[in-house]
């Protein structure tokens, strides 16, 4: 049973520690719920957390069923599905459980029980139709330390076709109530950590640099940048040496889980340039969304620098470092990626110059960079991407 279970109100309500899965029921009971819908992934549902899950919910006295039919970049139609099986099974809310991917999915099934019509017309943009419906109960269990999607009001769903992402936001997709079980991440093999990890820091680093005065959102990332700057290093090592359950192993875990929150919390303010090479990534190679920021930060890193010293020096000094200059930081970036197995150059994960040109086209539509702090031209993506590839 938990030793010590944090519970806070901010952004939702957050339950934070080592067992914190053992109040689920008492939170759906709380809630009147009686019959849950586990939304989870191909490969989450067949490992020992998702038994352990559902044990703990039907040792509860509650239903529960599960839709796991969610891979990789999750695309329109496993939204469909899990619409589906939530009213086949009768159930009145939904558990999150997973990464970025299965929580995602859980939002827009949220969305689409009581929104008619296609789940694009809600897409985040100025001729989308607005969410004012009832969104069923929701609350979210992240099983990996990197989008902080259980924590965020929006879900990222890829078209089945053109393999574009789209943004479904509205405050009312923020969870009910989020589980930070570092329990739930202590199997996280050292490369999911790892490429998970860098999602979490692009968001930090973005959210800190993008446009905009957001103070909150400013405290917020750099502190997250301090303590996955520790805690990411600490976590791909405790992995590659087997991931024993030892107390300093759950602790950096959490730290990871609270750090991949805060970057959630603080991209509120907006996100940038890596985010948009990214998005194109994953359209154009169906790469892992944290592979490809953590291969790109520094690329882009390095194109913000200039003009934004203060900014740099505060991120340099966050990660400890004694040189503060902008070049010191994309330095310790490059470092991170080398010492956390994070390849170099896109190349060497299969992306080559015959991508360039539709990689281009797709960053340049992208809704991220605006609020980039330097504007990014069809020209600046393309020397980027020349650069990542290697
Ligand atoms: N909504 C948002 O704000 C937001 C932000 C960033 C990214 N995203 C989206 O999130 C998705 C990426 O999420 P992700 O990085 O968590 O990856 P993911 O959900 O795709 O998971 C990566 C892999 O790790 C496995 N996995 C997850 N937990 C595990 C565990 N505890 N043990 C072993 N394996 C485990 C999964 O099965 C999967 O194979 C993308 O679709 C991206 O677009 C959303």
């Amino acid at each position: 049973m938990p030793a010590q279970i944090d519970r806070y109100n901010y952004p939702t309500t957050i339950y934070s520690g080592a067992g914190a899965r053992f109040k689920i029921p008492d939170v759906l009971k709380e809630a009147g719920k009686s019959h849950p819908l586990i939304v989870t992934d191909r490969v989450i549902s067949a490992l020992p957390i998702c038994t352990e899950m559902r044990k703990i919910i039907s040792d509860a006295g509650i239903i529960n069923d599960t839709y796991f039919d969610i891979f990789g970049n999750p695309t329109k139609s496993q939204v469909t599905g899990g619409v589906n099986a939530f009213k086949k099974y009768s159930c009145d809310s939904i558990i999150a459980f997973g990464g970025g991917a299965a929580i995602d999915v859980a939002k827009a099934i949220a969305v689409m029980i009581n929104h008619p019509g296609d789940l694009f017309d809600y897409e985040d943009t100025p001729s989308g139709k607005p969410i004012t419906k009832e969104i069923p109960f929701t609350i979210s269990v992240p099983t990996t330390a990197g989008t902080g999607s259980e924590a965020g009001r929006s879900s990222v769903v890829s078209d089945d076709d053109t393999k574009r992402k789209k943004i479904i936001f509205a405050p009312s997709l923020m969870a009910k109530a989020v589980f930070l079980d570092p329990e739930f991440t202590t199997d996280l093999p050292a490369n999911i950590t790892a490429t998970t990890g860098m999602d979490a820091l692009t968001h930090l680093v973005e959210a800190y640099l993008a446009k905009g005065e957001q103070p909150l959102c400013d405290g917020i990332a750099l502190e997250g940048i301090r303590r996955l700057a520790v805690h990411l290093p600490k976590c791909v090592d405790f992995a590659k040496k087997g991931n024993k359950k030892t107390k300093d192993h759950i602790e950096s875990r959490r730290q990871m889980l609270n750090a991949a929150m805060m970057g959630a919390v603080a991209f509120q303010k907006g996100l940038g340039v890596t985010h948009s090479c990214a998005h194109a990534l994953s359209t154009v190679v169906d790469m892992h969304h944290g592979l490809a920021n953590g291969i790109l930060i520094p690329y882009c890193m390095k194109f913000n620098s200039t003009g934004m010293n203060d900014r740099f020096k505060a991120m340099a000094m966050a990660v400890g470092l004694k040189s503060t200059t902008p070049t010191a930081f994309v330095k310790w970036l490059e470092n991170l990626k080398e010492k956390i197995g994070i390849p170099k150059h896109l190349k060497d994960v299969g992306v080559k110059k015959e991508h360039l040109s539709k990689l281009v086209d797709i960053a340049v539509d992208d809704v991220c960079h605006p609020s980039n702090p330097k504007p990014v031209s069809k020209k600046d993506f393309e020397k980027i991407f020349k650069a990542a590839i290697g």
